[in-house]
């Protein structure tokens, strides 16, 4: 990549403009987390919903103080043991922040990526850059450029292309708006990794909480193909009449009939699973199929974030039935 073209992004970014770029996630769709009309256009552009707070991205530590009340201890250790990489973590945010990149919650979500383009964009700008998922929303998200041209290339005013996303899962997400730390979405940070760090961690929103993360809405990563999870193998004739395509995770099953085979990892790698299985579900996607079977992976490390994806994907609630306002 160009440092030159860089320098562009961030002056666009600088002048209230919007720009996708690759972290080692996913593509987001960045703009001055500081300027609420720079920001509006970000929701303009995804279709997304004003409910549905950004995660504000830094390349410096010494930005957090600046835009947060205060850290706690266990916040500060990942922190320093887990940035920058695929750890998003929500803190009481100071007035600097805009109420539209919050959704008017009292709480910012913060995460340094690690992905060399993103820090020298954030870098460059001089600005907290906000940014979603560079991708329409309640749909997959984008792993690569092509993914964000496909779906958004004439609306955002300048794609960074970094190349395919080395984690491919978007951020795990931790709170710390309560007494004790939360999951708020598991993601491209192994849960166990953070409890090695700080012990244990609540699990999913509170039963208070409104669902202030639309990413736990039941639907939502979703493809326009309906895809099921649980019990297709057992009822492999029911899908006969229909075209089938199969995400597979690590062998195409011996009594599956000829169709559309993604495998997600030939070597039963989660990891690597976790890398193909956004780019796997659009391939899917675009076939005009019937269904989408999926198998199981195991809910360990990744695994987790990769189940998660998966059943909001297959859920069929609406995107916002489930939200009480
Ligand atoms: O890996 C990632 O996190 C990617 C890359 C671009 O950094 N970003 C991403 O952003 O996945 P997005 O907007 O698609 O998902 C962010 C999630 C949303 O579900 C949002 O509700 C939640 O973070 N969120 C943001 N601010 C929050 C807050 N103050 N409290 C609770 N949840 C928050
Ligand atoms: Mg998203």
């Amino acid at each position: 990549m160009e440092t030159e073209q860089i320098r562009q992004a961030a002056g666009m970014i600088r002048r209230g403009g919007v720009v996708a770029f690759p972290t080692e996630t996913v593509y987001g769709l960045g703009a001055d987390a500081l300027n609420p009309l720079a920001v509006a256009r970000i929701f303009e552009i995804k279709n997304r919903p004003f409910f549905d707070p950004l995660i504000v991205h830094i390349a410096d530590l010494n930005e957090v103080s600046r835009l947060v009340i205060t850290i706690p201890t266990d916040a500060e250790k990942l922190i320093q043991r887990c940035w920058p990489g695929p750890l998003t973590i929500v803190l009481f945010k100071n007035e600097e922040i805009p109420d539209l990149v919050t959704a008017g919650l009292p709480t910012v979500a913060l995460r340094m990526p690690s992905h060399p383009i993103a820090l020298q964009l954030i870098k460059e700008s001089g600005r907290p850059v906000a940014a979603p998922s560079a991708n329409p929303f309640g749909y997959v998200s984008p792993t690569t450029a092509e993914h964000v041209r496909d779906q958004l290339g004439d609306r955002v005013d300048l794609i960074l292309d970094g190349g395919p996303c080395e984690v491919g899962l978007e951020s795990t997400i931790v709170s710390f708006s309560e007494e004790r730390p939360r999951l708020l979405r598991p993601g491209g940070l192994p849960l166990e990794e953070i409890e090695a760090i700080i012990g244990r961690v609540e699990l999913g929103p509170d039963e208070e909480e409104k669902p202030s993360s639309p990413g736990r809405l039941p639907r939502h990563y979703a493809p326009r193909t309906p895809i099921v999870i649980d019990g297709w193998e057992k009822d492999l004739g029911a899908y006969q009449n229909k075209k089938a395509g199969l995400l597979a995770f690590r062998q195409v099953p011996g009594s599956f009939p000829s169709c559309d085979v993604e495998v997600l990892s030939p070597e039963g790698d989660l990891r690597e699973a976790a890398v193909n299985l956004f780019a796997a579900i659009r391939r899917l996607d675009a076939l005009n199929l019937d269904v989408i079977l999926a198998e199981s992976v195991p809910e360990v490390g990744l695994g987790r974030a990769i189940m998660d994806r998966l059943r909001r994907a297959s859920s069929n609630f609406e995107i916002d039935s489930n939200h009480k306002k």
